[in-house]
């Protein structure tokens, strides 16, 4: 059994609650939180298992995830990796604000001879991950063009909640609802060329609300990434559109789930749409039973990550 830490018993620690309860082969070992009340409540929650405030007294266990607000994602990691004994480091998305800290973040967690494991869940849809297969198999042929729309809503309220909405620790519209796709687009197509996009905030936040993004990738695909926080009040759209030699796809839905138009060369359109049950997916189930059997190569690649960190900063700040 693979002993795992929580720090950070926030709004998404209750999905990796769930998520390694429903997973053999790893339990919660210990929780953490700066907040004392928080860290107790959820201990009572997982049956009065041990808590603390300080995760630098973490020890024996075989991975921590860190769940904390983004900004201090690289922080975090490193003191976890240079004063613990923990050898993994699950971390929430985004790894981190900016290219600087997610290069030193990493140097210094291999260093440690410490592994760290990025947090990107949507990789795990089933069509997201079928999408994938798709176009590593060359049965689609060249790939000329995507549009990635993420037509979201987050109401006035949800910036009011503390670390929200700020260039500190949030980062925008990109890193917060977006990056997904971001980690999504380069899961597909690898390392982006150049990219230009202009975002917007007319709401007065720190952060930009609204981006427009056009990238080209290393391997000639070209495509659109348009995310928004503004539409009027509630979601609207998520849409993936795959433009290729041989064939023409239109994935929608939360997180991706719905296939919505299928016209491939010699495919008929598979039976893949599922239903989600929750607003993050059910990625964070397949992290966690990758972790136990040690697929690790499931993970993002260092190149993925920081192309991906790249692209969002250079349109964020
Ligand atoms: N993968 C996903 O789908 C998904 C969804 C939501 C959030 N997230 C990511 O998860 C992270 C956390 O988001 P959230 O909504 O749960 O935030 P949150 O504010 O609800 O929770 C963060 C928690 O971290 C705690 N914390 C801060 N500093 C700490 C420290 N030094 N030691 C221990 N605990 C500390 C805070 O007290 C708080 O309880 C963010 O990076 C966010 O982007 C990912």
């Amino acid at each position: 059994m693979k002993k795992i830490a929580l720090v950070g018993c926030g709004r998404i620690s209750q999905r990796h609650i769930e998520a390694i309860q429903a997973t053999e082969g790893v339990e919660i070992a210990i929780v953490c939180d700066v907040v004392e009340s928080k860290a107790k409540k959820a201990s009572e929650l997982l049956g009065g298992i041990p808590y603390t405030t300080d995760f630098h007294t973490l020890c024996d266990v075989d991975a921590v995830s860190v769940l904390t607000p983004s900004g201090l994602h690289p922080r975090h990691v490193i003191e976890l990796a240079e004063s613990t004994n923990i050898p993994y480091i699950i971390c929430e998305k985004p790894i981190s604000l900016t290219v600087r800290e997610a290069i030193e973040m990493m140097d210094r967690v291999t260093k440690a001879g410490k592994t760290l494991l990025p947090v990107y869940q949507n990789r795990y849809n089933p069509l997201v991950a079928f999408t994938r297969e798709l176009i590593q198999s060359g049965k689609l042929g060249k790939i000329f063009q995507f549009v990635n729309n993420i037509f979201w809503s987050r109401g006035d309220e949800y910036f009011a909640i503390d670390w929200h909405g700020t260039q500190d620790l949030d980062g925008g519209v990109l890193y917060t609802q977006a990056s997904h796709y971001v980690d999504m687009i380069h899961y597909f197509f690898g390392e982006i060329k150049q990219s230009k996009g202009i975002g917007g905030s007319l709401r007065k936040l720190e952060v930009q609300d609204t981006i427009s993004a056009v990238c080209e990738f290393e391997s000639g695909v070209v495509g659109t990434i348009n995310a928004t926080v503004s539409t009027y009040q509630k979601n609207f759209l998520t849409e993936f559109t795959l433009i290729a030699e041989k064939g023409t796809i239109r994935l929608s839905g939360t997180n991706l789930n719905k296939i919505d138009f299928w016209n491939v060369e010699g495919m008929e359109r598979p039976n893949m749409d599922f239903s989600i049950n929750h607003e993050y997916g059910k990625g964070h189930d397949m992290l966690y039973r990758y972790f136990a059997d040690g697929r690790l190569d499931v993970f993002p690649s260092r190149e993925d990550i920081l192309s991906g960190i790249a692209l969002m900063q250079r349109l964020s700040y």
